[in-house]
């Protein structure tokens, strides 16, 4: 039997360059060595914004399309809907009787939300954040959750909870751990971290005559105002994509032509168009074959959500079982 890993992701919509590099690629290649869950966090999707509840459905599909061209396979991996398996929501309760709240305080991520957010009164499910994540986790035992760093306080609460669950009412929930992914720093095209609230992504659903111009406006080391100023590879964000795309031998030719003036700016956007297009051209072709097809998008997660939800019934019958509540 292989190792299970379990992730989600909010469903945001439309995947860009910045979730691909940070989590989805990472998940495609884990397909070859584990038994892979991968499911949309839709009811998280709530605990921010509820107001957008109807557009749900329709992000989760255009994500999937995403998720399917990059390379994740329903015949490999368990592709699956957070709120078609309720018994996330019932165990979730269960661990809301056992937590104290200051735990649930405690987390970082719930100050930085209120601070950033400016909520006046914060809502019960935004506390319960991480006590949902820890659910949709130990539900189905995982070995591994692959995330990114940001995700660590919540993997660390998930193994309190379980290892407090455990002493409780007996071993149930093995402690699963952290498989931290290597994210590549990803600038958007003003420079800033690639964010769709920002404005500055490229998505893997733009065509060539989207990216290119994208491309070309990008943000580049402020001192090269002229062609015959030289200038800094390093703190450009078009060379941390070059990192991410261009083969070393044509990245250090640009490089050097950067720091002496030898080529402009666009030159070396043009190289590293040459090598990002041809990645993302095969990812979007897939993604429009899919998203032609909505209703097998949906046919993919309904039947992926049936298999997960058979296992997480077995886990919640050993948690009743455990309580000493299964009448
Ligand atoms: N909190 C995660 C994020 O924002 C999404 C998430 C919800 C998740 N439940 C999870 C990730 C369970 C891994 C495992 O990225
Ligand atoms: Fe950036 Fe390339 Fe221009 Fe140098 S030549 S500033 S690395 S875009």
């Amino acid at each position: 039997m292989r190792d299970r890993v379990l992730s989600g992701m909010r469903p945001t919509g439309k995947v860009h360059l910045g979730n691909y590099l940070g989590a989805i690629a990472n998940w495609v290649k884990l397909q070859d060595d584990y038994d892979c869950f991968y499911f949309v966090a839709d009811w998280h999707a709530l605990t921010d914004d509820y107001s957008h509840s109807k557009e749900i459905p329709e992000n989760t599909v255009e994500m999937i399309a995403d998720w399917l061209g990059a390379g994740l396979s329903p015949e490999r991996s368990t592709l699956f809907v957070q709120s078609l398996v309720p018994e996330h929501a019932e165990l979730h309760l269960l661990f809301s009787m056992i937590i104290p709240v200051s735990w649930l305080e405690r987390v970082p991520t719930y100050k930085e939300q209120i601070e950033q957010l400016e909520l006046q009164s914060p809502s019960y499910g935004l506390l319960g954040y991480p006590l949902l994540q820890a659910a949709d986790i130990l539900i189905y035992k995982p070995r591994y959750v692959p995330v990114g760093a940001d995700q660590l306080p919540h993997i660390e609460l998930t193994r309190e909870v379980a290892r407090r669950f455990n002493n409780a009412f007996g071993p149930v929930f093995p402690e699963p751990d952290a498989k931290l992914t290597e994210i590549p720093k990803v600038p958007g095209t003003d420079g800033r971290k690639m964010s769709k609230s920002y404005g500055n992504a490229i998505y893997l659903s733009d065509p060539v005559d989207v990216i290119t111009p994208k491309v070309k406006r990008m943000m580049t080391d402020p001192a090269r105002k002229r062609r015959s100023d030289p200038g800094n590879p390093e703190i450009c964000p078009v060379f941390d994509l070059h990192r991410i795309f261009t083969p070393d031998g044509p990245r250090e030719a640009c490089a050097v032509g950067c720091r002496t003036a030898g080529i402009g700016c666009l030159d070396c956007k043009a190289v590293l168009l040459e090598h990002l297009l041809p990645r993302l051209e095969g990812i979007r072709e897939r993604r429009q074959k899919f998203i032609e097809k909505p209703n097998e998008i949906v046919e993919i997660l309904r039947e992926g959500s049936k298999k997960a939800r058979r296992f997480a019934q077995g886990t919640m019958d050993e948690a009743r079982r455990a309580l000493g509540m299964d009448l």
